[in-house]
């Protein structure tokens, strides 16, 4: 069984971590999930030290909250925030209320963002060019569920030895990787689906220049013997991803193809019949 965190992050892995980590080597030292989301990844593999990153700060922020105190209290401010704001499925004002409270404080909770969360749309995080946390209420569907808290209080175990940081890839300290290492790179992919936030502020912004950047970087640890794997989608409505194609193929990693469909990523999306071909490469 996976273990699942307690968001509903954009293209989080949860729906093939088995896949995914059934494909990882047997034996993991440190382990690097470079872009780690709400760390689906993470919190699903063993390893001897787990290290994982985003640059979307306020996932990291909210994660590191959860780690620096212990569980029992977050649940007490939650419950409070809860009832003190009136939050539900259904009171949309107090949902508006609350967000308005979150974005004029200025010294901002990353609890409350959390809560937020859980009230909001599709349980996303949308920030607008000031800023400011925009996603609308989550009307009749959206709420800290019995679900969600017990998740959160599994994770909140998980995670207590997981070292975040919050960069983008390119800073990353990539010296403390080793033979016997292992670095996780689920980036936004290039072909199909993916808004993990406005992109104004930086977090959406992937192009081909950054999937060279990375594959650079790959190759770099690759020559130093550290193992990698890499998710992305290699085809997506009729496209190809010719340069991880043919970079895959030159340097002979392993194409892994994952069984599953991923058109249903985004409820925009009304094309469900497109073939589209997810895969982990690998270099082991
Ligand atoms: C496919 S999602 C990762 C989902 C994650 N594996 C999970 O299971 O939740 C891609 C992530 O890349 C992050 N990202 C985008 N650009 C980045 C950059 N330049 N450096 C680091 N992280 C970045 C996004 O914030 C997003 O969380």
């Amino acid at each position: 069984m996976a273990y699942k965190a307690p968001f509903n992050y954009i293209g989080n892995k949860y729906r093939i971590i088995n896949e995914i980590t059934s494909l990882f080597p047997k034996e993991i030292n440190n382990f690097v999930d470079l872009f780690c989301g709400g760390g689906d990844v993470s919190i699903n593999t063993r390893a001897c030290h787990i290290y994982a990153n985003d640059i979307n700060y306020h996932v990291i922020d909210i994660i590191q909250a959860i780690q620096d105190r212990p569980i029992t209290e977050i649940l007490k401010y939650i419950d409070n925030t809860i009832a003190e704001w009136g939050l539900s499925k259904s009171l949309k004002e107090n949902y508006l209320r609350f967000r308005n409270h979150y974005n004029s404080s200025h010294s901002k909770n990353p609890i409350d963002l959390y809560i937020l969360m859980c009230f909001s749309f599709n349980f996303q995080f949308r920030f607008n060019s000031k800023h400011e946390y925009n996603n609308p209420f989550g009307q009749n569907r959206s709420h800290f569920s019995a679900k969600m808290r017990a998740n959160l209080i599994t994770y909140s175990q998980l995670i207590s030895k997981i070292e975040f940081t919050s960069c983008d890839f390119r800073q990353f300290n990539y010296d403390m990787l080793h033979d016997g290492d292992l670095l996780y790179a689920d980036p936004p992919y290039l072909l199909s689906c993916g808004s993990y936030n406005d992109g104004k502020r930086g977090f959406n912004g992937w192009g081909i220049g950054d999937d060279l950047k990375l594959m650079e970087i790959l190759q770099g640890l690759n020559d130093k013997g550290v193992n990698f794997a890499l998710s992305n989608v290699i085809e997506h409505k009729g496209r190809q991803h010719r340069y991880l194609i043919d970079w895959a193929t030159k340097n002979k990693f392993i194409i892994h193809d994952l069984n599953i469909n991923y058109n249903n990523c985004n409820y925009q999306n009304k094309n469900k019949t497109t073939n589209t071909r997810e895969v982990l490469i690998t270099n082991y």
